[in-house]
């Protein structure tokens, strides 16, 4: 445990010391419409609980969390001061956030960043840290975006960034908050290199009644360029 621990802190050690410059705005989303938090900064900044949530038509929904998303960044952050902050459309996301995208992009689905109430420091090592502490915990952070209209959709990709060898403990928080029973629910990450462990067996703990697949692990230094690899990938499974 402790050497994982040691390979971990390298892992990240890393990251941070090879912070990415190719964290440039990537091609407009047409097909994508947005259920995030885009369209709706004030109510949320007034009401951290809003429900948020716009009726596409799309039975395919892309939920994700990403650090650039829920980190209290200073106004102006330059997307290139952290391995972990990248930008869409000239808005700030994350690795993650940058393969739900793609994703969205390709397959027509709506989006929803999952946020949590309390941001995140803008200290990257302090997010290490913390997330370190909230998963020795087991806590559920509470969520500041929520989803009005789960039930219109079938297929949820369901994206996270590793963090201490687990999902981000707002994963939890998400699949405590929603039934997802019925529904495929096909897993992408972003890692420093460790990738799913044991994810999508925790997703399907919590969601017994929901078909659970494990689906595309791309490494947080290779997030941008993602996007021929993500696409083939849907196209194999059929998105
Ligand atoms: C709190 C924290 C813990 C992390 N733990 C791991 C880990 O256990 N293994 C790993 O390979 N990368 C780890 N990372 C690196 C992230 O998984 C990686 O940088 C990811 O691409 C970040 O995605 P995001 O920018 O969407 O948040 C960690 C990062 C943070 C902030």
């Amino acid at each position: 445990m402790k050497k994982r621990k040691i390979l971990c802190v390298l892992a990240m050690t890393t990251l941070l010391l090879t912070a990415c410059g190719n964290a440039e705005s990537q091609e407009t989303s047409t097909q994508a419409e947005s259920v995030t938090m885009e369209d709706t900064s004030e109510e949320v900044e007034t009401d951290t609980t809003e429900t948020v949530g716009e009726n596409t038509g799309s039975n395919i929904l892309v939920a994700y969390f990403s650090y650039g998303e829920n980190a209290d960044l200073p106004e102006g952050v330059d997307a290139s001061s952290s391995a972990s902050i990248q930008t869409w459309n000239n808005e700030i996301t994350g690795n993650t956030g940058v393969i739900a995208h793609m994703i969205g992009d390709a397959s027509g689905a709506d989006m929803f960043s999952i946020q949590t109430v309390a941001k995140y420091p803008s200290d990257y090592n302090g997010t290490i840290n913390q997330g370190e502490e909230e998963k020795d915990e087991n806590v559920r952070p509470e969520l500041a975006s929520h989803i009005e209209n789960i039930e219109q959709y079938d297929t949820i990709f369901l994206g996270f960034p590793t963090w201490w060898y687990d999902m981000p403990m707002a994963m939890y928080s998400f699949l405590d908050e929603y039934d997802l029973s019925g529904k495929t629910i096909i897993m992408f990450c972003t890692s420093g290199g460790s990738g799913f462990l044991d994810a999508v067996e925790q997703t399907q703990a919590a969601e017994p009644e929901a078909t659970v697949i494990e689906g595309l692990s791309i490494g947080a230094s290779s997030a941008t360029g993602a996007e021929e690899q993500v696409t083939a990938w849907l196209q194999e499974i059929g998105y």
